[in-house]
C-alpha cells in the first residue's frame, strides 16, 4: 500500500495512537494545574504560567505544546499560549466548565482498569473490583475522595448537557417529574425552570444528594430530596421519570431491573419514562458514545446502545418505547410509556 505526503506511514500512525494517552495525561495535567484560569486575562509564557501554577517551565511548555496539536491551547511566535475555546471550557469559572469533568474522566476509577482492557475483553467484565475491591459506585461510597472527584465531575459533564435536553422534550405542564439516579440535580433544574407547573424529586444515594444543587430562588417549595436505591424502589406514582447516564452504566439485566423498578412506581395513567443516554448509529464514524461505550464496559460492566437495544430492554421491563427524541447534545431521548 502507498501512503501519500499527507498520510502518516501506518507505522507513525499506530505509535500516535499508542501514545494518544498522553494526550489524556497532559490535559489531566493541565487541569489540575488550573492552567486555563491564568490565562483568562490574556497570554502568558510557560515562564509565567510555570510560576502561577507552581510548575516547572520547561515541562509545563512541553505538555502545553502537546495540547496545542489539538487545539487545546495555542502558543504564538514568541512564546506565548492562548486560550482555545476548548482550553477556555477547562477554566473553573467558565460557564459549563469541563475542569472537573477532565479530572474525573482521568482519574484513577477510569485510568487504571482501561490499562487492564486486554483482561477486560478477554473475561468479558471489568476487572475494577480485582483493582479496587469492590464494584465501581461501592468504590466511591467506600472512598469519599473518590466519590467527590465523580460527583462533581459527573455534575460538570452534565452542565452542557442539562440544557439542551431539558429543551428538547415537552412535558406536560403540572405534574411530578423524578430524576432517578438524578446525582447533585443538574438536569431537574433545568427541567423545573423550564416548566414552572412542575415539581420535581431527586432521587440518588443519599450521600450524593447531599451535595445538590437545587437551592435556588426560583426553586423553593417546588422539590423535594428521595435518597433509595433504584434497584429496589423508586418514588411512585410521578408523570415523568428521567433516567440520565443510568442504563450505560449497567449490563442488561441490571437494566430491566432498574426499569422494573420504574415500571412499579409509574402508577399513574400516562406516566412516561426518558431514557437519556447515547444512541449509538451504525457505520464506522466517529460518535463520542463509541469512546463512551469503552470506558463504561472498562470500569462498569455498563455499555451504550442502539435504539434496538433500548427497545429489547424496556420491552422486557413491561414499557412500550414511544418516540426516540434527538437533543441537542451528544444524549437523545428514548421515551417509553407504561405498556
Ligand atoms: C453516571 S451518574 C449520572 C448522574 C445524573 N443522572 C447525570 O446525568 O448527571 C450515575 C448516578 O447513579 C447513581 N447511582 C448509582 N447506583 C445507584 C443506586 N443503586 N441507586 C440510586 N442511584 C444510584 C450514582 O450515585 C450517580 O449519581
Amino acid at each position: 500500500m502507498t501512503t501519500t505526503p499527507h498520510s502518516p506511514s501506518p507505522a507513525v500512525q499506530l505509535t500516535e495512537h499508542a501514545l494518544a494517552y498522553l494526550h489524556s495525561a497532559a490535559l489531566r495535567a493541565a487541569a489540575l494545574l488550573g492552567v486555563a484560569d491564568h490565562l483568562a486575562d490574556g497570554p502568558r509564557t510557560a515562564e509565567e504560567l510555570a510560576a502561577a501554577t507552581g510548575a516547572d517551565p520547561a515541562h509545563l511548555r512541553r505538555a502545553l505544546r502537546l495540547l496545542a496539536t489539538r487545539d487545546v491551547f495555542r502558543e504564538d511566535d514568541a512564546g506565548a499560549f492562548h486560550l482555545t475555546p476548548a482550553a477556555d471550557s477547562l477554566r473553573s469559572d467558565a460557564p459549563s466548565s469541563m475542569r472537573d469533568a477532565v479530572v474525573m474522566l482521568t482519574d484513577d476509577p477510569f485510568w487504571r482498569p482501561a490499562g487492564r482492557l486486554a483482561d477486560t475483553v478477554r473475561a468479558g467484565h471489568t476487572v475494577f473490583d480485582e483493582i479496587f475491591g469492590a464494584p465501581y459506585f461501592g468504590h466511591l461510597e467506600r472512598v469519599p475522595e473518590a466519590g467527590a472527584v465523580f460527583d462533581t465531575g459527573m455534575a460538570g459533564l452534565a452542565e452542557s448537557e442539562n440544557a439542551p435536553v431539558a429543551a428538547a422534550y415537552a412535558f406536560p405542564p403540572e405534574g411530578t417529574v423524578v430524576d432517578v439516579g438524578g446525582g447533585r440535580g443538574g438536569l431537574l433544574r433545568q427541567v423545573l425552570l423550564r416548566n414552572p407547573g412542575l415539581t420535581g424529586i431527586l432521587h440518588d444515594q443519599e450521600p450524593v444528594l447531599r451535595h445538590h444543587t437545587l437551592d435556588v430562588p426560583d426553586l423553593t417549595g417546588r422539590w423535594r430530596s428521595a435518597p433509595g436505591d433504584f434497584f429496589t424502589a423508586v418514588p411512585a406514582g410521578a408523570d415523568v421519570y428521567l433516567l440520565k447516564r443510568i442504563l450505560h452504566d449497567w449490563n442488561d439485566s441490571d437494566c430491566v431491573r432498574i426499569l422494573r423498578a420504574c415500571r412499579a412506581a409509574m402508577t399513574r395513567p400516562g406516566s412516561r419514562l426518558l431514557a437519556i443516554d447515547a444512541v449509538l448509529p451504525p457505520g464506522n464514524a466517529p460518535h463520542p458514545g463509541k469512546t463512551m461505550d469503552v470506558l463504561m464496559m472498562t470500569s462498569l460492566n455498563g455499555r451504550e446502545r442502539d435504539e434496538s437495544a433500548f427497545h429489547r430492554l424496556l420491552a422486557e421491563a413491561g414499557l412500550k418505547p414511544a418516540r426516540t427524541i434527538p437533543t441537542d447534545s451528544t444524549l437523545s431521548i428514548v421515551e417509553a410509556v407504561a405498556g
